[in-house]
């Protein structure tokens, strides 16, 4: 996998081997949390077993790849952006395993694999979701911190990206607009906050750990949102257009839970124009670093081309 890089000073096209930064990053990122997270046979065991059961069932590894793709761009180096990375993977997985819940989106596969809670049950799959985001902001409490970025700031990140006011209002719009005819503005605000503001931090907090300028911090905030929105879209569109098998989890749910989606109310062909209106406007704010950010250019094109 490589990627035509769309940088902007020189023209010049150059390729940049995103399946060979995907891989380390993956493997670094595992690793990292295999260090973090309890050992599997800590009391209480279950619960271990649960997280661990989620978060290494074989995930893309996105949101700590942007993480450490913006701190490369920023210059920063790739153990000062860890741990940031595997606090946002924390927070994405435990999103996943309540957005799975037969309350919420009812599902029996992620990752391949059974949902959390067909395996453990749906009290410990809540719990278990519970300690990955408790376990989200541990890690990211040992962080380095930084001149620009103390602590505290990087805490607020986070909690503000996974609150009330951004994944989690997300996540009620979406559950209440089941069954509703939604407007386009209404879905946007929807994948804004359930999906975009953890791509976006993720980014953010990359550029952070590089103790990043306020100027990068901004073109990041630009980059990451976009993407974001475009992973949405995508992943809309995947889910009608994609085998269950493909996905790991089961193909064509938005349609039979009537789930608003941007397929369901533009059309598949527009919704594929409007990922890569998206993914450009994501390229033009990374102007800023001049072709130094090969690994967010990258990931935005393979990102708006992936069919899981
Ligand atoms: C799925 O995210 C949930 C969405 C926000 C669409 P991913 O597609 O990144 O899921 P994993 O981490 O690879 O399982
Ligand atoms: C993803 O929405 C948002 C979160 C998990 C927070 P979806 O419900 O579309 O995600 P999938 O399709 O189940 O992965
Ligand atoms: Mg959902
Ligand atoms: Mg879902
Ligand atoms: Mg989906």
């Amino acid at each position: 996998m490589s990627a035509t890089i769309h940088g902007s000073g020189s023209r010049a096209k150059r390729v940049f081997d995103l399946a060979a930064f995907l891989a380390s990053s993956t493997a670094g990122v595992n690793k990292a949390l295999d260090g973090f997270l309890p050992a599997g046979t800590a009391r209480p065991a279950t619960i271990h077993r649960a997280m661990r059961y989620s978060l290494f069932a074989g995930g893309k590894r996105i949101r700590p790849a942007l993480c450490l793709a913006a701190a490369a761009a920023c210059g920063g180096p790739e153990a000062d952006a860890m741990p940031l990375a595997c606090a946002m993977e924390c927070v994405h997985t435990y999103s996943l395993v309540h957005d799975d819940l037969p309350g919420m989106d009812d599902d029996d596969y992620r990752r391949g694999k059974l949902t959390n809670h067909k395996v453990f049950g749906e009290g410990i799959a809540v719990l278990a979701g519970d300690a990955l985001l408790t376990q989200a902001f541990e890690i990211a409490a040992q962080c380095k911190g930084w001149q620009r970025y103390r602590h505290q700031r990087i805490i607020l990140e986070l909690a503000r990206a996974a609150g009330s006011l951004q994944l989690i209002a997300g996540q009620v719009a979406d559950l209440e607009g089941e069954g509703k005819k939604i407007s386009a503005s209404q879905l946007r605000y929807i994948h804004e906050r359930k999906t975009s503001a953890l791509l976006c931090c993720s980014v953010r907090l990359g550029g952070m750990s590089a103790n990043c300028t306020a100027a990068q911090l901004e073109a990041l905030t630009d980059f990451g949102y976009h993407v974001g929105l475009a992973f949405q879209v995508i992943d809309d569109i995947l889910d009608v257009t994609q085998t269950s098998e493909k996905l790991g989890k089961t193909a064509g749910k938005d349609t039979k839970a009537q789930k608003a989606t941007y397929p369901s109310i533009i059309g598949l062909e527009k919704s594929q124009r409007i990922a890569r209106q998206l993914t450009e406007r994501a390229f033009d704010a990374l102007r800023i670093f001049r072709g130094r950010a090969p690994a967010l250019e990258a990931l935005a094109e393979h990102l708006l081309k992936r069919d899981n």
